[in-house]
């Protein structure tokens, strides 16, 4: 079947199998693989994206649910050429080591800055519960969302 959605303000029309889950459309059907698919089953956040502004695991929604909807990636943050201050951020305070985590972090600090511009600890705590990092130990992460949000 063929589906219409909105990707970080382009309109696309692909084909998609009923089954087949929005990280697949982004990465496979749409050539974005910025969302990672490292578990396909909602536990790491690595696939991380805004659906009409609300922040999702793309593997969890089906690609047939975005039909009609705006879906904005870790490619559709930056602007102007230029990194995101949340990107920018990750890179000054050091929070990247594989980096595999890091664009489901991003869109989710992204996220959160974006509600409450001063997050508290246990606001950024909450915030990131969904995402798994192996590498950094979260300390560089929590410095990143604390220079992001200054
Ligand atoms: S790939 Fe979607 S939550 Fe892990
Ligand atoms: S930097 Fe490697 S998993 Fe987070």
């Amino acid at each position: 079947m063929r589906i219409a959605l909105t990707v970080n303000g382009e309109l696309h029309d692909t084909e998609a199998w009923p089954g087949e889950s929005l990280l697949y459309v982004l990465r496979e059907r749409l050539g974005l693989p910025g969302s990672k698919n490292a578990c396909e089953q909602g536990e790491c956040g690595s696939c991380s994206v805004l659906l009409d502004g609300v922040l999702v695991c793309a593997c969890l929604v089906l690609g047939v649910q975005a039909e009609g909807h705006e879906v904005v990636t870790v490619e559709g943050l930056a602007e102007n050429g230029g990194l995101h201050p949340v990107q920018e951020a990750f890179v000054e305070a050091g929070a990247v080591q594989c980096g595999f985590c890091t664009p489901g972090l991003v869109m989710a600090v992204a996220d959160l800055i974006r509600r409450s511009p001063s997050p508290s600890d246990d606001e950024i705590r909450e915030a990131l519960s969904g995402n798994l990092c192996r590498c950094t130990g979260y300390q560089k992460i929590f410095d990143a969302v604390r220079l992001a949000a200054s």
